[in-house]
């Protein structure tokens, strides 16, 4: 900034403008930057925080909305006596979800829904334990022996309703460009995350399709998005060589990377054993097909598709390491947002400053 107004005051020295006049423009020009940089620290609420959310209880314990203390995790007992059942909500592959109610709060209980898949089912409990941030659903209990596990119960549901959402009449007002940027912001960050998580690299696997990814996340009353599904999340170790697969089946079209599909040609057969690894670049590819959903078809949605023209053209690099890593697609993304937000606010600034 100080090259900035270096800059400003020699061109305005150069014109010759009264003293008088250069002080008052420079104090404008400072209390506008000041301003909009403290508008923004409100605006982009995801913006620079720590991972560990201060609404967060130590391990083994959370905290609900009317509730003012941590409890402990629900255990098999708590869950059998005191949740009651009210609907189904949802149903995946590995999962039925029921709303319920604990003590006058609503949760969500997930039932196993196909006993073939009792390891997915426990390692996403175990990932659920082991990555409880702002960017994971909220953990209230479990019962490994019931295959059950009970989560902070979100009314408007995963991502794959979002534009029906902002169809509705109440939330119409938060149908723009900045919002829908906002959330895809939340989007890479949760990427982010579990690429950097406690536990090591872990890849998003099960988003096989557009539709896969956005049924595992969720969208909260407050517009932000967490990650839910975490049943298929391997551990990358580039140290040890460790790769990773997204299941054993062959995967098939263009939502998925390039390093995805079978690589020797319809003549040779698929064979799991011969179906080379990859690591978390996959999770890269599929960025700018969930940040187009994101940003939807509203007033300039399209300038920001322009914008992030350069950063999502990297991600769809056949070679995945020359794609960008999350950090620098959530950095492109953040710098992108201010950018953007400050030409909206005081068009013309940029060309001033
Ligand atoms: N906590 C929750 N609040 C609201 N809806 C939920 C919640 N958890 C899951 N759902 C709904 O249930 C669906 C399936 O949940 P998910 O955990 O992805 O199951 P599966 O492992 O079988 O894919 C989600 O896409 C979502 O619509
Ligand atoms: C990766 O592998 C190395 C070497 O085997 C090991 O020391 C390290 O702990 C592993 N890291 C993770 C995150 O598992
Ligand atoms: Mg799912």
């Amino acid at each position: 900034m100080d090259k900035k107004l270096q800059y400003v005051k020699k061109e305005l020295l150069r014109r010759e403008i009264p003293p008088v006049l250069l002080v008052l423009l420079l104090l404008a020009v400072l209390l506008l930057n000041f301003l909009l940089y403290m508008h923004l620290n409100n605006v982009s609420i995801t913006t620079g925080q720590p991972d560990v959310d201060s609404s967060l209880c130590p391990f083994g314990y959370f905290r609900l909305g009317s509730l003012k203390n941590c409890s402990p995790w629900l255990s098999c007992e708590a869950i059998n006596t005191e949740v009651r059942k009210l609907k189904c909500v949802g149903e995946g592959a590995v999962k039925k979800v029921f709303l319920s109610e604990w003590k006058e709060n609503k949760v969500s209980l997930s039932q196993l829904a196909n006993s073939e898949l009792k390891e997915d089912f426990l390692h996403g409990l175990k990932m659920l334990k082991a990555l409880q941030s702002k960017y994971v659903v909220r953990l209230l209990g479990y019962c490994e022996k019931q295959f059950t596990v009970l989560t902070q119960y979100h009314p408007l549901g995963s991502l794959k309703s979002l534009n029906e959402m902002l169809d509705l009449p109440r939330y119409k007002g938060l149908n723009t460009w900045h919002r829908r940027f906002m959330l895809a912001i939340d989007y890479v960050s949760i990427i982010h995350y579990l690429h950097n998580s406690p536990l090591g690299t872990l890849v998003m696997c099960d988003s096989n399709d557009l539709d896969k990814v956005l049924s595992q996340y969720l969208l909260t009353s407050d517009f932000h998005v967490l990650v839910n599904d975490l049943d298929a999340l391997p551990l990358v170790n580039k140290s040890a060589g460790r790769l990773v697969k997204c299941g054993h089946r062959e995967l098939q079209g263009e939502f998925v990377a390039p390093e995805q599909l079978w690589p020797y040609g319809e003549e040779v057969p698929f064979e799991d054993d011969l179906m080379p690894p990859y690591d978390e670049k996959t999770d890269i590819w599929k960025i700018p097909d969930v940040a187009n959903f994101f940003l939807g078809h509203v007033e300039g949605s399209d300038i920001v598709r322009f914008h992030l023209f350069d950063i999502h053209a990297a991600c769809k690099k056949k070679n995945p390491a020359e794609r960008p890593s999350a950090q620098m697609v959530m950095d492109t993304y953040r710098k992108m947002l201010t950018l953007l937000f400050r030409e909206a606010a005081m068009p013309g600034t940029r060309e001033m400053l």
